[in-house]
């Protein structure tokens, strides 16, 4: 059996290899890091790197196996929000209660911030140490499918060009599905191959149980906009509403939207099965993120 961890310790882990990886980088290139690093340190769930180092656990695989990978994901998901941020996207000034970076650092190194994460996330995936060569090359491949045009930035288009559009559902869970989910799925599915003892099922199960909380987490994301506050989310709220973008809130208000993200949720437990109780964590996660608030 191998070991179990709580989401605490999981946590220290990751934020202490995510600050080793990027203070490798030692070129006399401090600004360009302290930008990396004022984005990367501060105030993330860390949900996806989580989500990796369990999966590899449930699979049957030592959990520091999966957390190159799992820093990895971070790294990109980091840059995503960085960019994401910027005038030209989404033009919001808080992230993980501070400043975003383009107004710490300015927008030009906020852009470069961005690509130096992107970019150390591949270094970072590929010195994993104990994960089999084919199942590196599978989780490699699989990182940037799903971060790339096919995935998060693919979902990123999409999401631009649904600002002022005609609403439809379909648009919508797709746009979810990739600027979101992809990243998600990655999660799960890296984990997976770092334990080098994943079989059909568990995989298919962690795309099931990947795809729905990764949907789920955007319904929620969309809910939160519109009924928190800046101090609690850590950026801005009405942020949506501010870029005419379409989400579940203006395309089913909020009570359905609810329901929604408790159905796929459910559906995300539903998909543990094969597991058996080393499926447990997981569904606690998948559970509090549905009841989120922040
Ligand atoms: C925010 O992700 C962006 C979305 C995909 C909705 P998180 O809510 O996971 O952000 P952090 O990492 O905790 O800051
Ligand atoms: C972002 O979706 C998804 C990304 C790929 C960054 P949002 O634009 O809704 O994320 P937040 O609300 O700014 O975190
Ligand atoms: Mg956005
Ligand atoms: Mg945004
Ligand atoms: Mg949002």
């Amino acid at each position: 059996m191998s070991e179990k961890y709580d989401v605490p310790k999981y946590i220290e882990l990751i934020n202490s290899k995510l600050s080793e990886m990027l203070y490798s980088v030692n070129d006399g290139q401090d600004y360009i890091i302290k930008a990396m690093d004022y984005s990367l340190s501060n105030g993330g769930k860390r949900i996806r790197p989580v989500l990796t180092l369990e999966f590899c656990r449930a699979c049957g695989g030592n959990a520091e196996d999966a957390l190159n990978l799992a820093c990895s994901i971070e790294m990109i998901h980091t840059y995503s929000l960085i960019h994401d941020d910027l005038p030209c996207m989404d033009n919001d000034d808080f992230r993980r209660g501070k400043p975003s970076c383009h107004k710490a650092y300015g927008e030009e190194y906020a852009l470069l911030a961005g690509d130096g994460l992107l970019t150390l996330a591949f270094e970072t995936a590929l010195k994993s140490e104990n994960v089999k060569q084919e199942n590196l090359i599978k989780a490699v491949k699989t990182l940037a499918n799903l971060a790339g045009v096919a995935g998060m930035v693919g979902g990123q288009v999409l999401d631009l060009q649904s600002e002022n559009c005609e609403p439809s559902l379909e648009k919508l869970q797709t746009i979810d599905r990739l600027k979101t989910g992809a990243l998600i799925k990655a999660a799960a599915l890296l984990g997976c191959y770092a334990s080098n003892r994943a079989d059909e099922k568990m995989l298919a199960a962690a795309e099931k149980y990947s795809e729905c909380i990764g949907s789920a987490f955007q319904i929620v994301d969309d809910i939160l906009d519109v009924t928190s506050t800046s101090e609690v989310l850590g950026k801005p709220v009405g942020s949506d509403e501010k870029n005419n973008k379409m989400t579940y809130v203006s395309l089913m208000g909020i009570e359905n939207s609810e329901k929604e993200a408790q159905r796929l949720t459910d559906e995300a437990v539903n998909a543990l099965e094969c597991f058996g109780s080393d499926g447990e964590l997981l569904k606690e996660l998948a559970l509090s993120l549905a009841k989120r608030k922040n």
